[in-house]
């Protein structure tokens, strides 16, 4: 399973059975909000330029600042009045029907750690960082916060009739990995991409990577990376045709899926709307 996403057992003393915990915030260390204060600052600088504006206005809006990780109590005083949400801390990875049960309630997992001083750039399952600087600034609009709910209810619906796979593509390309179209240019809005200092930067402004218009049943098709940089962006017209997408009827879309057939990440399919045709020079890198 992505490591963005869910998946994966715990158990763990004082957890409850959706696998929610304290956040315990005054267990971080000073060490822990340094790491929190290093990655905040240096994102930050560099996101004008490359987070749409529905991110940077979630920002603003937020109670989040570089000297400390968030309290999530204090954010969800934000979040909670504007769109519904809230933040619940989670020890790591829970599974994927506890992740969508969650996420069908308006309430967003988040790890409570943070990672190490010494793995700024290495993620082997979200933290507090990934999660709340990159996901919870979209969650603060409207569309997101509608889009990411009817997510959830549809992942509990896809696991039940065996299209996960599928389904959890939709939300890599879009949720995750997904870029839209400004008209000052392309810019992300997808929080793993936010959330990475070397893959926002990439995703928007590398020749390497393909960027195509967004359709729904050819992301459903395409696989994606999960231990390097993407090779295909999917790039939405507005934020608004996720709404869209989230009252499409999928059942037709899984009919046809059954045939089987899907494309390796970095592959041109005629009747693309191509808007740049990557040269891949990153994933040729020896
Ligand atoms: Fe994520």
């Amino acid at each position: 399973m992505p490591r963005y996403a869910a998946g994966g057992t715990l158990s763990g003393v004082g957890m409850a059975d959706d696998y929610t915990i304290p956040q315990h915030w005054d267990h971080y260390t000073a060490q822990d909000h340094a790491v929190w204060k290093t990655l905040f600052e240096r994102q930050t600088a560099l996101l004008p330029g490359l987070a749409c504006a529905e991110f940077v206005e979630g920002m603003r809006q937020l109670p989040m600042a570089a000297d400390r990780i968030p309290n999530f109590d204090e954010l969800n005083a934000t979040l909670k009045p504007t769109t519904g949400w809230q933040v619940v801390a989670v020890p790591g990875l829970v599974p994927d029907e506890v992740f969508f049960e969650h996420l069908a309630n308006r309430r967003f997992p988040s790890g409570n750690f943070i990672r190490g001083a010494h793995q700024l750039d290495y993620l082997e399952e979200p933290d507090v960082f990934h999660d709340v600087f990159g996901h919870v600034p979209m969650l603060m609009h409207p569309v997101m916060a509608d889009f990411i709910q009817l997510y959830g209810e549809a992942g509990l619906r896809a696991q039940r009739i065996g299209k996960l796979t599928e389904l959890a593509r939709v939300y890599w390309y879009t949720v995750e990995f997904g870029l839209l179209q400004e008209a000052q240019g392309m810019r992300l809005y997808g929080a793993g991409i936010a959330s990475s200092f070397t893959e926002s930067v990439f995703s928007v402004q590398s020749p390497s990577p393909n960027r195509i218009a967004f359709d729904l049943e050819r992301v459903m098709r395409t696989n994606y990376r999960i231990d390097d940089f993407q090779e295909s962006y999917f790039v939405l017209n507005s934020l608004d045709d996720l709404l869209e997408l989230a009252r499409i009827d999928f059942d037709p879309i899984y009919a046809r899926l059954n045939d089987g057939v899907s494309h390796p990440p970095r592959r041109i399919l005629e009747g693309d709307v191509v808007l740049h045709n990557g040269t891949h020079a990153y994933s040729q890198q020896p």
